[in-house]
């Protein structure tokens, strides 16, 4: 089936996206988990080329990219470090994208500056999916994060979610905020107060009057059915010594989560630094590493999809 909604689309930020359209990136997920897991491959994309451009650090991000691409038989061309591109010599983005869109069919940017994303996409007609824009969003880290409660839950809907770390500069829940709306969720958001969330979503969830409660208090958010753990974002900090002062805010330890809340599913982008410690690993309801796995499926349903494949 081709779903052509998608193809030439970009991904820049699930506030873009309906429930229905959420729904059909998890479901075609889902089918390219199926392929994969009976085939190994899911040759979808054998005619397409795919840059990645990442000019901010990636582990995750950039390997499941590039291992979604290969197992749709894509081929890829890649940087991976701003260091190593002409942007070094002080070529703008803008005359980046503008080139790297004649080489390739689709571009996947992550890049340390809130806005460009949207502003690259501007300038090319060929699909770019945000991978990572600064301290805006980061829309496909989301969409794995629904597939992951979806998977682990069994439901998106009515879900209470506490979202904690650092709420100002990660990324992360932003887009996972904006992803979870369209299923009528309850927040809990903790965070120091030096690490709220932005303006833009405190606005948003009083406009909406979306039920949302704030704590500095890690055990407060133990109260919910999803904990969100989030790294202090050092490299976005201008004031190392408040950095250092905030670092080891929370930290989740196994004794803490059977003392309150041992049904809890536990989840985190990662890496982590110390948000989370060792001890939790072996619980059941400890999703991170499934969740960093379940991003190259989701990975490859978007590349499939803003590339007009025809879905088995
Ligand atoms: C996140 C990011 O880059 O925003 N990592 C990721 O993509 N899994 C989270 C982080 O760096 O803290």
């Amino acid at each position: 089936m081709q779903n052509l909604e998608f193809k030439n689309k970009h991904i820049l930020s699930t506030g873009d996206l309906s429930r229905r359209e959420l729904l059909v990136i998890l479901d075609t997920a889902e089918r390219m988990e199926g392929c994969v897991k009976e085939q190994g491959i899911c040759p979808l994309l054998d005619r397409s080329l795919i840059a990645m451009l990442f000019l901010e650090p990636s582990t995750r991000t950039r390997l499941s990219f590039e291992a979604a691409a290969l197992r749709l038989g894509a081929r890829t061309i890649s940087v991976s470090e701003a260091g190593s591109s002409s942007v070094a010599k002080g070529e703008t983005l803008a005359d980046t994208i503008r080139v790297v869109a004649g080489y390739a069919d689709c571009i996947v940017l992550r890049q340390p500056r809130q806005g460009q994303a949207a502003a690259a996409a501007g300038l090319i007609r060929i699909p770019l999916i945000n991978a990572g824009d600064g301290a805006g969003q980061h829309p496909t880290q989301a969409l794995l994060d629904l597939y992951t409660i979806r998977r682990e839950l069994g439901t998106l809907d009515s879900l209470k979610v506490a979202l904690v770390g650092d709420l100002k500069y990660g990324r992360t829940v932003h887009s996972l905020f904006y992803a979870l709306l369209p299923f009528g969720p309850q927040f809990i958001f903790c965070a120091p107060r030096e690490l709220e969330m932005p303006g833009h979503i405190m606005e948003h969830a009083a406009e909406n009057r979306l039920p949302v409660s704030r704590t500095e208090q890690l055990e407060d958010a133990l109260g919910a059915d999803v904990i969100y753990m989030t790294r202090i974002q050092k490299e976005r900090f201008t004031d190392q010594a408040e950095y250092e002062r905030l670092k080891d805010s929370y930290v989740l330890s196994r004794a803490l989560i059977e003392r309150v809340n041992k049904d809890i599913l536990i989840m985190h982008p990662l890496p982590r630094v110390n948000e989370i410690s060792g001890d939790v690993d072996g619980l059941a309801r400890a999703a991170y590493f499934r969740q960093a796995h379940n991003g190259m499926y989701v990975r490859m349903a978007l590349l499939a999809l803003v590339l007009g494949a025809d879905i088995p």
